[in-house]
């Protein structure tokens, strides 16, 4: 679905699908030259991390492995609480895998953070997280992440995987909605949108966790 097909129900596009897959290209060439002579074992995070797991894989000139894990966090409405259930789990056993866990976006990181120390517990060698979008004013860690695509700012944002209410994840740009669209108001929203910003130094320190 294209943003041309739900006018009324966008307020403004924030990334389109060629900035998406442009930054979606540059994360992969790092991701390359890092994992170079490795099979790194991707985990999708069920179910806002389809688009970029299947957009990401392709995107790669090297070999790897896919696997998807489904978490539900507990916590009132969109709060999340990092008290995490898992409703799905991996197949693949993680003894020495490399794994990069990918995501859609990063809110207040609780989810990453319980998760990431989970698969570590598992005896992965090395574990690290890619995220197409953070939204910076929201974290609640400081977790490590490697590769970041964009920090988008405290909006409403759906589409490319991410819902509202299982809408618009099919929708191929990320956009913010307008406030009626999902029960507020104009007053309860900002005024002004500001713009998604290319991530490319994530900062230190790195990684999630890295054995050895
Ligand atoms: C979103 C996103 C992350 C999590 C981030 O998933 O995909 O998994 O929230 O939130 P946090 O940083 O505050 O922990 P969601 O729970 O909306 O599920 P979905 O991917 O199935 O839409």
């Amino acid at each position: 679905m294209r943003a041309s097909d739900c006018p009324d129900e966008i307020r403004q596009i924030l990334l389109t699908q060629e900035e998406i897959h442009e930054r979606i290209a540059e994360l992969s060439r790092d991701i390359e030259r890092d994992y170079e002579g490795r099979l790194p074992l991707l985990v999708g995070v069920l179910k806002g991390a389809v688009m970029v797991v299947s957009d990401l894989a392709r995107e790669l000139r090297i070999d790897v492995e896919m696997d998807w894990m489904a978490v539900s966090s507990y916590g009132s409405g969109t709060e999340s609480s990092g008290v995490v259930r898992i409703m799905k789990d991996l197949d693949t056993d993680l003894s020495g895998r490399d794994v990069l866990i990918v995501e859609d976006i990063i809110d207040s990181g609780l989810t990453l953070t319980w998760l990431a120390q989970n698969l570590a517990s598992r005896g992965a060698a090395s574990i690290e997280i890619c995220t197409l979008l953070r939204k910076p004013s929201r974290l609640k860690t400081d977790l490590a992440v490697k590769y970041i695509g964009f920090d988008v700012p405290n909006e409403f944002v759906v589409g490319y995987g991410l819902d509202y209410d299982e809408r618009f994840r099919n929708l191929r740009d990320v956009v913010v909605l307008k406030p009626e669209v999902f029960g507020a108001t104009a007053a309860d929203v900002s005024d002004v949108i500001e713009p998604a910003r290319k991530v490319f130094k994530p900062g230190l320190p790195q990684a999630g966790f890295s054995a050895g």
